[in-house]
């Protein structure tokens, strides 16, 4: 491919190491579909004939039959993707093959191939984000008004809706796909027509070209083009961020399936038993959901740093854009469907879950009395607290109290408190938008399925 300049070859570990035909060999349909859009505008730049048009077209067709149907035949010699489809051409479709590569480098290609298939894993991506949306939001519809405890620091802080837990998971993700679709954008610009850094001399359409590939528009610096993998390092943002939230409503998932909390029972589906207890069954699938997230996060840093150092150009350090973003994407889509149908079997004992509130979680509640008569929240604050105190020195809870406790601790205090001890009066309160109210509930489902249409 180079060989004119070079009378040694490659010594046989560098060929290893420099070869990323193993793995850059997934993007051959980005390849083909790059070339063919190339081989086009020769064309039509009447670099080639219409005949030899047809024979390179007719030739990556074949090409793409041969991947398509996994019966390509590698050579030891094809150092990547780009290469292999290049000599196997030749192979089938003869000289012509040659007049492919006229204007074009390897560096406008590779980016190109990775931009194009960086935006097939995006469309991927977020389609499976909306199956793990769709799944929390039915759910949050199927369990109604159930009460559950809401907690700060895993501490007992206030009731709310189970439904308002289950879609406080749904929003993050609505997030993670209004990221991977501005990160779309910016990767739909297509490097083409950058040569190796200073721009083809051919007098192509490189905005036709860019339609053609689906593309926004063309770089607008070929120097910029072949070095620029911001998108890469975007994408793995997005992933690494996905990859948070799925590990934060796994913890949640594991701590509300213990014996101890009881709150959920995963379906046998998506659960493990032990090889030598045979009571346990096992929460793996949010496990390896919470440790999943290493690896992306790490991806996102190896990237970072593999960029950081680098002038402004093509070096073969970016060869290494590759395996992170494989894997990341891989993982993904391994994990989401994974986190859908668990999320979706998962069965919610609604009834543990309301056994759970305690008076203490309404001491928030009896400040509010108090403000509502007049008292400064601060000193509100300090009298509830004095009760939570007291019914704990008691041995009892906020409501077993007498009432002469409420009323030495504040003249406010009315008959009418004991009112306050209702888990239901309580988020029912709470019906600005966005709060745990039944009634802002409802609207939040409604905005939830408006996100999804
Ligand atoms: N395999 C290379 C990569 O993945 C393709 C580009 C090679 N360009 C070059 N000038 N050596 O980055």
């Amino acid at each position: 491919m180079w060989g004119g300049r070079f009378s040694g070859s490659m010594n046989e570990h560098m060929a290893r190491f420099n070869n990323s035909f193993p793995f850059d060999r997934r993007m051959w349909a980005e390849d083909i579909r790059g070339s063919m859009a190339w081989a086009r505008q020769l064309a039509a730049a009447k670099i080639i004939t219409g005949a030899e048009l047809n024979a390179l077209l007719a030739g990556l067709e074949a090409v793409r039959a041969e991947f398509a149907e996994s019966r390509f035949a590698a050579l030891p010699s094809d150092e990547d993707i780009h290469t292999a489809v290049e000599r196997r051409l030749g192979e089938l479709a003869g000289a012509v093959a040659g007049k492919l590569h006229t204007g074009r480098s390897r560096n406008d290609q590779v980016a190109t191939d990775v931009r194009l298939w960086a935006l097939g894993a995006i469309a991927r991506a977020d389609a499976a984000i909306r199956d793990l949306q769709a799944a929390l939001l039915q759910q949050a519809e199927a369990v109604g008004n159930a009460l559950m405890p809401g907690y700060t620091h895993m501490q007992r802080a206030q009731p709310i809706l189970l439904a308002h837990w289950l879609l406080a998971h749904f929003w993050p993700l609505e997030r993670d796909r209004a990221r991977l679709a501005d990160c779309a954008a910016r990767t739909a610009v297509l490097p083409l027509g950058a040569g190796a850094l200073a721009g083809t001399p051919l007098h192509v359409d490189r905005a036709a070209l860019a339609a053609e590939l689906g593309m926004r528009a063309p770089t607008p610096n070929s120097l910029d083009a072949v070095s620029d993998r911001d998108f890469v390092a975007e994408f793995l943002f997005c992933a690494a961020m996905i990859g948070t939230h799925l590990s934060r409503l796994a913890e949640d998932m594991i701590i509300y399936s213990t014996s101890e909390f009881g709150f959920v029972m995963l379906d046998d589906a998506y659960s493990t038993g032990s090889s030598l207890m045979p009571q346990k069954k096992n929460p793996d699938s949010f496990e390896l959901l919470r440790g999943k997230s290493g690896r992306l996060i790490g991806h996102l840093m190896g990237v970072l740093t593999m960029l950081k150092g680098l002038p402004a150009a093509y070096d073969k350090d970016l060869q290494e854009d590759k395996e992170p973003l494989f894997d990341a994407a891989d993982t993904l889509e391994l994990a989401l469907p994974v986190a859908a149908g668990a999320i979706a079997t998962a069965r919610f004992n609604t009834t543990r879950m309301r056994a759970a509130l305690d008076d203490a979680m309404l001491a928030t509640d009896i400040a509010d009395y108090l403000v509502e008569r007049g008292m400064p929240f601060r000193e509100a604050h300090k009298v509830s607290g004095v009760l939570v105190r007291e019914a704990e020195q008691r041995n009892t809870t906020l409501s077993g109290l007498p009432f002469d406790a409420f009323r030495a601790a504040s003249a406010l205090f009315e008959e009418d408190v004991l009112d306050v001890f209702s888990p239901e009066r309580s988020v029912s309160a709470r019906s600005v938008p966005g709060a745990t109210a039944p009634t802002a509930v409802q609207a939040q489902i409604a905005q939830a399925h408006a996100a999804l249409a």
